[in-house]
């Protein structure tokens, strides 16, 4: 018998060509165990700021997707930057409009990673606790540990934007290996 793919979708929290934090994403790809697919989510940046009054007529199709992409995966990555000692405006716009209707949000149970790459000492580390109370509304199951904080991102990555620095592929690693137990346990816990 085989086992079918546990299905990680990856989403990240900036838009910039070069992103540290893409390169954190493309590295779980790549340290992903035997059997765990990472997907990289396209399509956050064409989400419309968020309006009730639209979302009353019928979410835009760019949000309908977002939404399936979601209920489909076993479990969320994100992977954002630090804006402003926040989460960066559009990523959270795209939270918005999942999280509505609240009782029928893809969000809701959903396990989440977090990880975070920022340029200073920093390391997202209120940006990933923004995403965590975010996540409390929404009742979505944030993974407690291994934290993956990738601060002084230029010492981590090539100039291809490449994450090179083997401990933090290590942490990525056994992150998604802790992501992937944990989802599989609160699913037999159902
Ligand atoms: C930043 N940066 C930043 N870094 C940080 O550690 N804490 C912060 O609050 C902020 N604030 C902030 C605001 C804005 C508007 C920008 C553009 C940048 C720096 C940030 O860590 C750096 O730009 C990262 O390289 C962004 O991640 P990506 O785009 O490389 O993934």
């Amino acid at each position: 018998m085989t086992t079918r793919a546990f299905n990680i979708l990856g989403m990240c929290g900036s838009l910039r060509q070069g992103s540290y934090n893409r390169g954190l994403l493309r590295a779980a790809q790549e340290v992903a165990p035997p059997g765990v697919e990472v997907d990289i989510y396209e399509g956050l940046a064409d989400i419309p700021p968020y309006n009730a009054d639209v979302d009353a007529q019928g979410k835009p199709e760019s949000v309908l997707r977002l939404n399936d992409a979601i209920r489909a995966a076993d479990a969320l990555l994100i992977a954002s930057p630090e804006y402003n000692y926040n989460i960066p405006g559009f990523l959270k716009n795209a939270i918005d409009w999942v999280s509505r209707p609240a009782a029928e949000t893809p969000l809701r149970f959903k396990p989440i990673a977090l990880m975070g790459a920022s340029t200073g000492i920093g390391a997202t580390i209120r940006s990933q606790l923004a995403l965590r109370q975010v996540f409390l509304y929404t009742e979505s199951y944030v993974l407690l540990k291994p934290e993956v904080l990738a601060p002084r991102a230029a010492d981590r990555f090539d100039e291809k934007g490449n994450l090179v620095d083997q401990p933090t592929r290590d942490i990525i690693r056994a992150q998604l290996e802790a992501l992937v137990q944990w989802a599989r346990r609160l699913r037999r816990a159902d």
